[in-house]
């Protein structure tokens, strides 16, 4: 009888306090979501506009062997459509069997980080990454001559090429290193994780996302200074920070700026787009969940002079790190793989 009581009082607790929940006004989080909103185009430069015989190029090139000088590997082995355009391992496999010194991270969004690609920002653009995998020893292991030789044997290569670059037409041998990376940017450039929850919620359809994750977002982009470094659309400033994880010899952009302080283990902002379905976290796969991800970030990480400003103990409640969690949650879309076997659009394609 009082466990009967005691259910009921419950019952009536929960009823009473999921009324005060919806009556209480939800705060107008119009200006605070505004920088949130999904950009209406995505960008191609002008040295290398979108056309579709240069994305259906650049797909077959990004999941062709022929890439490999063993013909084992295709750009689709490390960033796989179906896990979000990385993959499951902490750092990424060398064709030898050891790692690599670094995870590979998502190709989503990355018409949106064009001028810091890599954990410390060694490539300038898009169209300068594709020969870095290709002709790395530990990886593709592949020459410049080679591939073009290879290519060209290919008659329905040499026939893409000339579609895909109109000036090539009439060229004996169309297929060029530019060409190569320029295709292969073209395709990447549509990689982009589909219509969250969240997005919704900036659409204006309060009730896409949970209590839970509004009050997640809140902290997001208050209290936990998350929003500091993975703000916009993309939820990446394309910038670098020391957030208190790489030890050592992982100096990461300081590489390149060996005299500053700042950039000394320093990586690249990642989007947070899709994260919930990509561990594990982090340029060497060191943080193998959400919440261990959302742990260091209450610890504040490694306390040194290089640490972000804008990383400092959070003392978060286990609820607020419930939230957080949820609100990251709230980011994941319905599978992006699309344009790994969708037909490519005739024009540049919105978000
Ligand atoms: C062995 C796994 C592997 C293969 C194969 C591979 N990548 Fe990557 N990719 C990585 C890793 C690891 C990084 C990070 C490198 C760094 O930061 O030093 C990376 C980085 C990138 C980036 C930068 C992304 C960003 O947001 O910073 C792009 C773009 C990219 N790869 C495209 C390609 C293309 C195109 C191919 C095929 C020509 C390819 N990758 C093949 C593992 C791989
Ligand atoms: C000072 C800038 C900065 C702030 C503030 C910041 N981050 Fe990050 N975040 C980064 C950087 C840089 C990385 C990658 C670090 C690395 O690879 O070692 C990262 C990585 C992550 C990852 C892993 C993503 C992946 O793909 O591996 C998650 C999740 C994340 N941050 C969430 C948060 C949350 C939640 C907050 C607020 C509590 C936050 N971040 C605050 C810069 C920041």
């Amino acid at each position: 009888m009082a466990t009967r009581i005691a259910g009921a009082a419950i019952a009536l607790i929960a009823i009473v306090g999921c009324s005060w929940a919806v009556g209480m006004t939800e705060p107008d989080r119009t200006a605070q979501l505004a920088p949130f909103r999904r950009a209406d185009a995505i960008p191609f430069p002008e040295t290398n506009p979108y056309s579709r015989a240069k994305a259906e190029l650049g797909r077959s090139l990004f999941f062709d062997p022929v890439l490999s000088r063993d013909g084992t590997r295709t750009c689709g082995t490390c960033h796989l459509p179906s896990n979000d355009w990385t993959d499951d391992r902490p750092r990424a496999p060398r064709n030898d069997g050891a790692a690599m010194a670094t995870r590979t991270p998502t190709l989503l969004d990355v018409a949106w980080s064009e001028r810091s690609l890599g954990w410390d920002g060694q490539f300038r653009d898009l169209e300068s990454v594709a020969f870095g995998p290709i002709t790395a020893a530990a990886n593709m292991n592949m020459t410049e001559a080679l591939l073009i030789e290879r290519l060209s044997a290919v008659p329905s290569y040499v026939s893409a090429f000339r579609a895909a670059f109109p000036e090539a037409a009439d060229e004996a041998r169309p297929i060029t290193r530019l060409r190569i990376e320029q295709a292969l940017a073209t395709f990447q450039r549509l990689i982009v994780a589909g219509p969250a929850p969240f997005d919704r919620w900036v659409s204006g359809e309060t009730g896409a996302v949970s209590a839970a994750a509004r009050r997640g977002f809140d902290l997001f982009t208050g209290r936990a200074h998350c929003e500091a470094c993975h703000s916009g659309p993309s939820f990446t400033d394309g910038s670098f920070h020391d957030i208190g994880t790489a030890q050592g010899e992982e100096i990461g952009r300081g590489r390149f700026f060996p005299t500053s302080t700042a950039l000394r283990h320093a990586f690249k902002t990642p989007t947070l787009r899709n994260v919930a379905r990509r561990p594990p976290y982090m340029h060497d796969g060191s943080v193998t969940t959400l919440a261990a991800v959302i742990d260091l970030y209450d610890r504040g990480g490694i306390d040194r002079p290089s640490r972000s400003r804008d990383i400092r103990p959070l003392n978060l409640t286990p609820g607020e790190k419930a939230d957080l969690i949820a609100f990251l949650e709230s980011l994941t879309d319905a599978g992006a793989d699309g344009p790994a076997y969708q037909p490519l659009p005739d024009h540049p394609p919105t978000p």
